[in-house]
């Protein structure tokens, strides 16, 4: 057997660790692993191939990104790209995928299986923003990285009565930015699924105010609308430009209502936007214990012919999906957990 293993989408810590897992569980198969570098990129053109052995992934548990590098590349949008991809897997005679990758990588993935190629799918991401599974790894890790700088922002928003607005990443969902919030004693978060106005916001500030909290942390999801004027409905805040696989990129938000918080309440506020910060570095012990857990599990996928579907997390057990569950729609966070997170607001 020759299976092939590619990372596609933007990357996340335990990327590695599912690379690890794949090839060692693979080796020990008595099966020969194919790297595949940057993503979908990889299997277009003349094909980039690295085999993996023993020691090609000694050492890289703890790394974070991935080895393999990635891309955003979406064959499907280069002309001629699905049709390179599906003549190298039959060109290099590889059996099977294993693709690991985010929400679109997951509906691409689909997309190549309806077209023949044996494969299955491993969800990774720092948004936990796939349907299907109940967690991604590299979400753990992107939350803590979060928690503990907003808890280094408390003592400076303290010392100067500032507010300072935290944007965190999470794509369409409020994962993190719910997450990292609750962890780290935010005074209010802000997230897509719950669109607030500024209004609501600049009181819960003001009242913290009059209680004698002359600080305040709010931290805001990229991708969260706020109504900045009474009577008109938020809309998403974008950076210039697209990425690779020609969609719009989400930010500012941080930025935009840092200066609207200041301007209607007169309190000095402050942006701080957290970015790449949050997919970087080494990926936390979850995170490490899931991704294997998921490489391992992909092997018994192929082994047993389970292709088209997705490795994922129910409660503690490792199970299947099919890929047009995961691809279906987003994951999205369930208004009881905002709820949660709204007790502690103010
Ligand atoms: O999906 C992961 C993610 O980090 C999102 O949270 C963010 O919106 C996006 O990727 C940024 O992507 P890029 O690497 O293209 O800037």
């Amino acid at each position: 057997m020759r299976i092939g293993i590619l990372t596609g989408g933007g990357d996340c810590p335990g990327l590695n660790a599912v690379i690890r897992a794949v090839t060692r569980k693979g080796l020990k198969e008595g099966w020969e692993i194919w790297g595949i570098v940057e993503g979908w990129r990889g299997l277009m053109g003349d094909g980039w191939f690295e085999p993996l052995r023993l020691e090609s992934v000694s050492g890289i548990l703890r790394r974070g990104g991935t080895v393999l590098r990635t891309s955003r590349d979406n064959p499907f949008k280069i002309p001629g790209g699905a049709d390179e991809v599906l003549a190298n897997v039959k060109k290099n005679k590889i059996d099977a995928l294993v693709v690991v990758g985010g929400e679109g990588t997951m509906k691409l993935s689909k997309k190549f299986f309806d077209r023949g190629i044996p494969l299955v799918g491993v969800p990774k991401t720092i948004d936990n923003d796939i349907w299907g599974t109940d967690l991604t790894f590299g979400f753990d890790t992107a939350v803590n990285t979060a928690m503990e700088v907003i808890d280094k922002l408390h003592s400076t928003a303290e010392s100067h009565n500032r507010v300072l607005v935290v944007e965190v990443m999470g794509h369409y969902t409020g994962w993190i930015a719910w997450a990292a919030g609750l962890a780290s004693g935010s005074d209010l978060i802000i997230i897509p699924e719950h669109p607030t106005g500024l209004k609501e916001i600049c009181e819960v500030i003001e009242a913290r105010f009059a209680r004698g909290k002359y600080f305040s942390i709010v931290v805001v999801a990229e991708g969260a609308k706020i109504s900045l004027e009474k009577g008109k409905p938020g809309d998403y805040i974008w950076q210039p430009g697209t990425d690779a696989a020609g969609h719009p990129r989400l930010g500012g938000i941080g930025e935009v209502l840092a200066k609207k918080i200041e301007e209607k309440t007169g309190f000095e506020a402050r942006p701080v936007t957290l970015g790449y910060i949050q997919r970087g570095g080494s990926p936390s012990a979850f995170d490490r214990v899931l991704a294997t857990r998921f490489g391992v599990f992909a092997v018994e996928m192929i082994k047993g012919k389970k292709f088209g579907q997705m490795v994922a997390l129910k409660g503690t057990e490792i199970t299947a999906v099919p890929l047009e569950e995961a691809a279906k729609q987003l994951k999205t966070v369930p208004e009881e957990y905002y709820k949660t997170a709204e007790v502690f607001f103010g």
